[in-house]
């Protein structure tokens, strides 16, 4: 049993923002979460040791595998096929299913914009009304001047890396199309001036 001072036992490597989410209590015992690109669940480690409904998807096997491991370990009773793999545009989870829906990291990998709305309203189809969807991403926000255009919404930011690099209109327009409104206002920390990243976080109506 991990004391109450090993953080880093209890936590992993937690995103701070999604951190934040639990400070806030939005996330509340007994929600059906899923970690949409979870890579190997470093933002699950809390959650599965304290007994929340977790599943996840992602596209690459071998984080599924490492995915499991640490299921099995941290919460052997989750089933194995609560984690899958899956294109995220593609979910194989029924509608309505997940009280959180959590994205972090995971849609400045998009290919295009059609491929973000894809990815986003199939994220929105899981989600249940009243659910809360939780994303960090890479963005163009605070560093403007300084992003090389490759082509619509694709970037190359101070870090060399080529990106798909929202902005504070999209966030807002594609939360308003869903259905969506914001829990927090957009937040962005620039990281060095090397890379933005936004937390961008809604309540789907209803519910
Ligand atoms: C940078 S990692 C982030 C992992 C984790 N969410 C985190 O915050 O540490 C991005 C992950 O997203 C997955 N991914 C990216 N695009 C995807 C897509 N369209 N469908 C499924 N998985 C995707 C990658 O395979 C990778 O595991």
């Amino acid at each position: 049993m991990a004391s109450l001072l090993d953080l880093d036992e209890w936590f992993g490597e937690i995103d701070i923002y999604l951190f934040n989410q639990l400070l806030k209590e939005r996330i509340q015992p007994g929600d059906r979460l899923l970690d949409a690109g979870c890579g190997e669940g470093r933002n699950l480690v809390y959650l599965l040791r304290g007994g929340w409904d977790v599943s996840a998807a992602d596209r690459s096997a071998s984080a599924i595998d490492s995915m499991r491991q640490l299921s099995e370990h941290l919460a052997p009773r989750l089933p194995a096929r609560r984690f899958r793999v899956e294109e995220l545009d593609a979910l194989s989870f029924e509608d309505g299913v997940f009280d959180v829906v959590i994205c972090s990291a995971v849609l400045h990998f998009a290919d295009d914009e059609a491929h973000f709305d894809r990815i986003v309203e199939e994220l929105w189809r899981v989600l249940r009304p009243g659910g809360m969807f939780f994303a960090r991403l890479a963005s163009t926000i605070g560093l403007e001047d300084r992003i090389v255009s490759v082509g619509p919404r694709r970037g190359r930011s101070p870090d060399g890396i080529e990106r798909f690099l929202a902005d504070e209109s999209l966030l807002l327009s594609c939360g308003e199309r869903l259905g969506g409104d914001l829990l927090d206002p957009i937040k962005t920390t620039i990281v060095q001036d090397q890379r933005s990243m936004t937390t961008w976080c809604l309540r789907k109506r209803g519910g």
